[in-house]
């Protein structure tokens, strides 16, 4: 069968930096706290009236397309995956593809929290298995900070804004994206997530006045599920795939606590050399973790490497990607 493969990557992050220090001065909190029980120090916040998700997403995707000598009337679908779309609708896939110049193809957003990017990629591989497309464009894209309470130090020192979005065709044979799981379970709706602003708590002086436009989360909670889901997964992928510790050149783990990112590598017997890791640059950028470490790392990436891609979010959502990297 016809495998999808990524045969290009680029990332954006804004240029402000929020710094431990900055957060110290925010709310009743410390580096060493902050360092030691989620290996975050610094991530880029987007400033500017009206600019959302989408100014970064288009700035991914530009690079994506200049680098990959891609022109935009080349592309024949474009997805989104993002938590904060700059709009409830029109979808934010639909902004980018105008901001970058890509007319008259189908794109949309899909929304699985922190899991958004392997969901995304999932159903863009089937584009290009399925032969009905030959370059699709999927991106991750969260301006966190939109929806953060900075007088909570319990989630604001967690969140960052970033995009990575990667480019889709048709594998060489044996390379490419080999296998993917993607999972939910709403048991978890009440551990993570924002209240209001949809159909059940549309906005109103109240849902603004009792904060629930903002990211809640029970964090102990969602570490448990986070742990088991997201170390489970990945083992599953490794072992359906005839894949040893040793076989794996590279786990791409979603950044949202280095503990977790920990217990996922030692799960898979992996050494903490072969595990991609910029959350002390960026924190959780939820939908942008993933690509942006493939930007990364990308260097360093080599035709032929067995990649474990891995996430864990909201809904709860999580999933695990086999990649045999193309390029
Ligand atoms: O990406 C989507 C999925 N999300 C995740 O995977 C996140 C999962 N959860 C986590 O990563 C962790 O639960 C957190 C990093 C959010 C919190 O770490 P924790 O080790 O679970 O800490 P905790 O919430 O149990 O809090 C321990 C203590 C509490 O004080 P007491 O009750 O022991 O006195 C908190 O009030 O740390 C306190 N605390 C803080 N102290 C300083 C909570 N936030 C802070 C803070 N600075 N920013």
């Amino acid at each position: 069968m016809m495998k999808a493969a990524i045969t290009g990557v680029h990332g954006y992050v804004p240029d402000y930096i929020l710094t431990n220090a900055e957060l110290e001065r925010m709310v009743d909190t410390n580096d060493e706290w902050i360092t030691s029980r989620t290996g975050i120090k610094e991530r880029h916040i987007l400033k500017g009236e009206g600019m959302g998700s989408s100014h970064m997403g288009a700035e991914a995707v530009r690079g994506l397309l200049a680098k990959t000598n891609t022109a935009p009337e080349d592309i024949d679908l474009l997805i989104c995956a993002t938590v904060t779309p700059d709009y409830v609708f029109p979808a934010t896939a639909n902004l980018i593809c105008d901001m970058v110049g890509i007319r008259n193809v189908g794109s949309f957003d899909i929304q699985a929290a922190c899991s958004g990017f392997l969901y995304a990629l999932t159903v863009g591989t089937q584009f290009i298995e399925s032969g009905k497309y030959k370059k699709v464009i999927v991106v991750g894209a969260d301006k966190m900070s939109a929806i953060t309470d900075y007088t909570d130090r319990t989630t604001c020192v967690l969140f960052g804004d970033g995009a990575g979005a990667v480019l889709l065709e048709a594998a060489e044979e044996g390379l490419g994206i080999l296998d993917s799981i993607i999972r939910s379970d709403g048991v978890g709706q009440y551990h993570l997530f924002q209240k209001a602003g949809g159909s059940r708590y549309p906005p109103s002086h109240e849902t603004v006045e009792k904060r629930w436009h903002y990211v809640y989360q029970d964090g102990p909670s969602v570490f448990k599920f986070a742990v088991k889901n997201m170390a489970d997964v990945s083992a599953e992928i490794m072992q359906r795939n005839g894949l040893a510790g040793d076989d794996v050149a590279w786990l791409v783990p979603h950044q949202a606590n280095k503990r977790i990112i920990d217990a996922t590598a030692n799960r898979m017997g992996i050494g903490s050399d072969k595990v991609m890791l910029n959350i002390h640059k960026y924190g959780n950028t939820t939908a942008a973790t993933i690509p942006l470490c493939l930007f990364d790392y990308e260097s360093q990436l080599t035709k032929g490497d067995n990649l474990v891609l891995a996430a864990f979010g909201g809904g709860f959502t999580w999933g695990a990607v086999y990649v045999k990297w193309a390029y």
